[in-house]
């Protein structure tokens, strides 16, 4: 459980000009939907640091008339002149003797401009919205002025620095509504179909977190939060989830979150899922709106997860200034935003989820090559952060949270400690190894990399009282020995408990196999080691393995014990590992084959016990857990499982948001063009992932060859949305072998466009995806001759990339020359006793190449022929235009 201490963040002052400081703006802005212009009127309030003869402020696109300078007894001044410089988005104001020292002036200025539709700044959007049961097309108002659009609506010293109240006044035509960051204080006709909005003056802000929106919503008050949305529906979970947040964090912590006021718009309305600003936030339907007959229980933590930041985000306004180590900042949000979800929602296993999915996948990343670097880059805004510099901060600031005083660490920018973790790439890995007798208990920590950084430790032994959830010490040396002689009679030990430190820790042989004895003994309570911890184990010892660093026995010796296992997070690290081997063994079916069945077995007894039905008294891990063990097991050939999916798929029902992506994806193995044009159309209706993902399990190459090219072309039938054609490639690449060789053949057929139609970030994505699963030479040919199509320029851009990509093909590669007789002739050799549920061991006893999955769908298939295909082709096109047309009826 994370526990920071809060820390304020003092305000940094670093402005560019400090001779004038603005300190309020009056803003009024009268919009015209007519001929989407708009007019603003703006006086701001100027406190004069040093005399001046000249004030420079910015503006773009706008129409500025002479502005007029007030002294502070409301005196105009004369002699003022005007220029404009729209190269540099800039207005000078000189005056014929300077502004005085001390000196309170007003500018004011009459400005006019467009509304654009291209979501940029100040824009105007269209939706549909059915009045009385008739289509009606209306248009919306939103501005995001996030970062420097405020100068597109009124002059001002767009600084981003520059704190300032701003009160503002909206015109609105009499059937909208409008709303900003700030309450409505008064409302007034303006003429005789509008009225004159004037809301309250906001605290001290950018310029940047100024918002409003013109709107024709209906709204819907809580507690603390007035939520506005086209209709109402399925709104409920945002208004009292952000509120409970709120609630929470302000019981937590010594803040205050003023109320806030959130805008729920149509998906054509807002390009991200969320813009949040202080006292105003506008989310995309899709990414907030929950119903439980739609919407499953992980999409359920995806919006508490995003609406909680954004709550949270609000206590933002004490640290605008926040640039200079930004990861520090929002890592330490990040790290707020899952310890209220863990006190409100304990059940979830958020933090577990974190570490298992998020931070794996991270620490994944961050060696292949992609330098995954926490500092902002110099001049550079919030917005150009990623998701995995985002994770990663939090990573970072997870670990430093269980130092002594984090604050010191994550408030002064020039702390060694931090300096070593976010100056260099990658992360550490740490051998730690024991040598002992009857006196002595020595245990060696070693870090090897050329690198050194302050490295937090924790050790645990076997018969350790308690768990420490705070660091032993640091290892800011190449290596430490220490003699703990207390625990000389464990047999095992842990290091890096629940993966705090962001690094990996390897152990000597005797240490890996007695923890693998100490878990499989039915005698132990696997509990002493906690479920995390267990599945951090079994990721490192695969880990390793990969990197030829430990024997693949050892590995396989560990998760024996999984015939033992119940809880979700072990067995979801293992699935993840068993995913990487199946696809390391691909092409040697035999040992392939046995390695399917034992992974299998292993979990088997966990197919009846999840079972394939939601039971009202489960919780939500029950329920998560379902779909990606039993998806998982029907990856893995598990005939009943298909058999179940295929025949439940096939009765074409509806089928729980709980239970789709199980259903359809295991139904898909076995399944037809029937049942993909069945997932296309629901899809089509409500449009989520899952149902994407699903699609890709199909067996059938064909299929599978057309829907891949929906990623690049966007004329074909199915049709993918921008932000998904990413997740249908990684979907068909994940989804199977035969996948494998569909997405390796499209990323070379498709160069160009893919190239064109990507940004280098999701190039990297793809690619270091697809590597992951190349094996043979004829995959690194293919590899080579999408190099050779590369122009000069793209090679020196993706050069790193290529790299990569190359080595780790040849890791693989040598991995299977290491590894796969060993494999074979382990599981040849062992005997999978499976447990019965009950913990009554009456056993089956099933040996390793008792090959149950023969009928394996996942390998490719030679059957059909050219005919065969032709005629699947030809029905597939007429069910799709069908199926087009059937569904725009809806
Ligand atoms: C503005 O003030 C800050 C802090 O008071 C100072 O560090 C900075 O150098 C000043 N900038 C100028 C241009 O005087
Ligand atoms: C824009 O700013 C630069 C640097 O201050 C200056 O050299 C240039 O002349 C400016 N452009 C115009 C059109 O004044
Ligand atoms: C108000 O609306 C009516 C009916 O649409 C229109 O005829 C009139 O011109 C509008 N008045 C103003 C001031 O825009
Ligand atoms: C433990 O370390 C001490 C100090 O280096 C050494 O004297 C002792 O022999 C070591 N004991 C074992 C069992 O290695
Ligand atoms: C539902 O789950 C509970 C606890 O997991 C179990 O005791 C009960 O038998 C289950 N009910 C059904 C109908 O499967
Ligand atoms: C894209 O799809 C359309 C419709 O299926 C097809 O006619 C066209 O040839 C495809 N374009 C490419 C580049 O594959
Ligand atoms: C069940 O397992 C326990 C502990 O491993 C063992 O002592 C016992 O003999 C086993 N019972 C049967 C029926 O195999
Ligand atoms: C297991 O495989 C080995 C070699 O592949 C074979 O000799 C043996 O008969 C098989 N055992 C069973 C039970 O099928
Ligand atoms: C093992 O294989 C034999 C022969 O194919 C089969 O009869 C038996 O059912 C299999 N055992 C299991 C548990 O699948």
């Amino acid at each position: 459980m994370i526990s920071l201490t809060l820390f304020l963040l003092l305000l940094a002052s670093a402005w560019s000009d400090n001779s004038t400081l603005p300190t309020e703006y009056h803003i009024t802005i009268v919009p015209e939907f007519s001929d989407l212009t708009f007019t603003s009127e703006t006086r701001i309030t100027i406190v004069v640091q040093e005399a001046v003869s000249r004030l420079t402020l910015n503006s773009r696109g706008l129409e500025i008339q002479d502005p007029k300078v007030y002294n502070s007894a409301a005196e105009e001044i004369t002699g003022v002149g005007f220029t404009r410089d729209t190269e540099n988005e800039t207005i000078e104001i000189t005056f014929a003797s300077d502004l005085e020292e001390d000196g309170i002036y007003d500018l004011v200025f009459q400005a006019s401009g467009t509304i654009n539709e291209n979501y940029d700044g100040f824009y105007a959007a269209k939706y549909t919205k059915t009045v009385s049961g008739q289509k009606q097309e209306r248009t919306i108002l939103l501005a995001n002025l996030k970062y420097y659009k405020a100068r597109q609506i009124f002059p001002c010293f767009d600084d981003l620095t520059h704190l300032s109240t701003y009160t503002l006044t909206l015109v609105r035509p009499n059937d909208y509504i409008s709303v900003s960051n700030t309450a409505k204080t008064s409302t007034a006709d303006y003429d005789t179909n509008r009225s004159k909005d004037v809301f309250a003056p906001t605290d001290p802000i950018p310029p940047y977190e100024l918002s409003f929106a013109v709107i024709d919503f209906v709204e819907e008050e809580f507690d603390g939060t007035t939520v506005y949305s086209v209709a109402k529906e399925d709104t409920q979970y945002v208004g009292e989830l952000s509120s409970q947040v709120a609630q929470k964090f302000q019981e937590l912590y010594p803040v205050k979150i003023n109320k806030i006021h959130q805008i729920v718009v149509p998906d054509n309305t807002l390009v991200t899922n969320v813009v949040d600003n202080i006292g105003l936030i506008i989310y995309k339907e899709s990414a907030v709106v929950y119903n439980e007959i739609r919407e499953s229980v992980d999409d359920k933590q995806e919006i508490a997860k995003l609406v909680a930041l954004s709550v949270i985000k609000q206590y933002q306004r004490e640290s605008f200034e926040w640039w200079p180590n930004y990861w520090a900042k929002i890592g330490t949000l990040v790290s707020y935003q899952y310890e209220v979800l863990d006190q409100l929602h304990p059940t979830w296993r958020l933090h577990e989820q974190f570490v298992t999915e998020e931070l794996l996948s991270l620490l994944e990343d961050d060696v292949d090559g992609r330098d995954i670097s926490v500092v902002l880059p110099e001049n550079q805004t919030p917005d150009v952060f990623t998701k995995s510099q985002l994770l990663k901060s939090f990573s970072f600031v997870r670990m430093f949270s269980h130092f002594p005083s984090p604050a010191d660490i994550l408030e002064d920018e020039t702390n060694a400690a931090a300096l070593s973790w976010i100056e260099n790439k990658g992360y550490p890995l740490v051998t730690v190894t024991r040598t002992f007798n009857e006196v002595d208990n020595n245990i060696t920590f070693v870090q090897g990399n050329l690198v050194l950084r302050s490295l937090p430790v924790n050790i645990v032994f076997e018969n350790q009282e308690g768990d420490s959830n705070n660091f032993d010490f640091v290892l800011d040396r190449s290596e430490i020995m220490s003699n703990y002689r207390d625990y000389i009679s464990s047999s095992w030990f842990t290091v890096n408990l629940e993966r705090l430190g962001y690094y990996r820790v390897n152990y000597g042989t005797p240490n890996w196999r007695n923890l693998a004895r100490f878990l499989m003994n039915s005698r132990n309570d696997i509990d002493t080691i906690s479920p995390l911890n267990r599945a951090v184990l079994i990721e490192d010892a695969f880990y390793f393995n990969h990197m030829d660093r430990l024997p693949v026995t050892l590995y396989l010796e560990l998760i024996l014990y999984l015939k033992r296992e119940t809880d979700f997070f072990p067995i979801y690290a293992f699935i993840k590992t068993a995913n990487r081997i199946k696809s390391l063994l691909y092409l040697t079916s035999s040992a392939q084959t046995k390695f399917m069945t034992f992974a299998t077995r292993l979990v088997e007894h966990l197919y009846e016990n999840i079972g394939t039905s939601l039971n009202s008294t489960e919780s939500h891990i029950d329920t998560l857990s379902r779909t990606k063990i039993l998806t998982w097991m029907c990856s893995f050939g598990y005939a009943k499982c298909q058999e179940e999916m295929h025949a439940l798929l096939s009765s074409g029902g509806s089928t729980h948001p709980d239970l789709q992506e199980l259903v359809f994806c295991g139904g898909m193995r076995r399944g037809t063009l029937e049942n993909f044009l069945f997932l296309l159309d629901q899809h089509m209706q409500r449009g989520k992932k899952r149902i994407l993902r699903s699609m890709a399990c199909t067996s059938d190459t064909e299929i599978l060859r057309y829907y891949i090219t929906a990623v690049v072309n966007e004329s074909a039938i199915v049709h993918l949305k921008e932000h998904d054609r990413v997740d249908v490639f990684m979907a068909v690449l994940e989804g199977s072998d035969l996948g494998v060789e569909v997405a390796l053949n499209f990323a070379k057929q498709y160069l160009e466009q893919i190239l064109i139609k990507f940004t280098q970030e999701d190039i990297e994505r793809m690619f270091i995806a697809l590597s992951r699963k190349l094996i043979s030479d004829p995959h690194q040919q293919t590899i080579n001759a999408i190099i050779e199509c590369l122009t000069d320029e793209q090679k020196v851009q993706y050069g790193d990339l290529f790299r990569t990509v190359t080595n780790t093909i040849n890791n693989n590669k040598k991995w299977r020359s290491s590894n796969i007789g060993t494999i074979e002739t382990w599981l040849d050799a062992n005997e999978i006793t499976t447990v019965a549920p009950g913990g009554e061991n009456t056993t089956t006893t099933v040996t390793a190449n008792n090959s149950t999955t023969t009928s394996t769908t996942t390998t490719p298939s030679p059957g059909g022929g050219a005919a065969d295909l032709r005629i699947s082709y030809t029905l597939f096109v007429v069910f799709l235009l069908t199926c087009i047309f059937s569904s725009t009826q809806i």
